[in-house]
């Protein structure tokens, strides 16, 4: 029933300007994990109810989220970081042949490492984290620091593909990787400082914010 009505949200779903269905057909055929098209339009509809000034991306990938979000919001600036130099190189291209590159700044560096050069930069109105998985949780404490009064934190693949709820995972890797994110949404419904929404769109989406 689900995948149905994932189907079903997908097939209404607007075809993309050329260059962003031609960069989703990359990352399909060289294995770049950018968000679920559900996924990417909810977190644009809510940025662009939310109007945010500064957003700061934790995982750039081939800059795919990244333009998407200046696109639909002209009057915001993104500041973006990635680790993986060729990913890094694909953005940086992509990005410039787009035109979006007044709004769009590339860190190519560990997000673990430079958070805090990463205040000259801000504050930011939102950040969204879609690095690492089993890092979650510290990117959340890095940067939310970061973000202004009414920032808003956004965290896909929150449900991992639906394996958050499912009993028995044969690989090791996968399971460790399963129980950092299951853990990850407990600390963060419980958090006493923010509160937080997950929504099952996409890879699934968690909202946080102040309390
Ligand atoms: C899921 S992809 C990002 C997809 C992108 N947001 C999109 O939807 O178009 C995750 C990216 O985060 C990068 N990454 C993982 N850990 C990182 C870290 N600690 N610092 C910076 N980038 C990281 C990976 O190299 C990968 O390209």
């Amino acid at each position: 029933m689900q995948d149905r009505i994932h189907t079903y949200i997908e097939s209404l779903i607007k075809k993309r300007e050329p260059i962003f269905a031609e960069m989703e057909q990359y990352a399909l055929e060289h294995d770049v994990p950018i968000m679920e098209l559900s996924g990417i339009e909810a977190l644009l509809q809510m940025l662009r109810i939310q109007g945010p000034a500064k957003i700061l991306e934790i995982g750039t990938a081939i800059g795919y989220s990244a333009m998407r979000m200046a696109d639909a919001l002209p009057n915001t600036t993104i500041v973006t970081i990635e680790r993986d130099t060729e990913r890094f190189n694909e953005a940086i291209h992509n990005i410039s042949r787009s035109g979006l590159d007044r709004q769009i700044k590339v860190i190519h560096a560990d997000a673990l490492e430079i958070s805090d050069k990463m205040k000259d930069y801000g504050p930011f109105d939102a950040l969204f984290i879609d690095a690492a998985k089993g890092q979650y949780l510290k990117f959340f404490e890095m940067y939310t620091p970061y973000l202004s009064e009414n920032g808003i934190i956004f965290t896909d693949n929150v449900l991992f593909k639906g394996l958050v709820v499912e009993e028995y995972i044969e690989s090791k890797r996968t399971r460790n990787l399963v129980n950092k994110i299951k853990n990850y949404n407990e600390w963060l419904m419980n958090h006493n400082e923010y509160i937080t929404s997950i929504i099952p769109v996409g890879d699934g989406l968690a909202i946080s914010k102040k309390r």
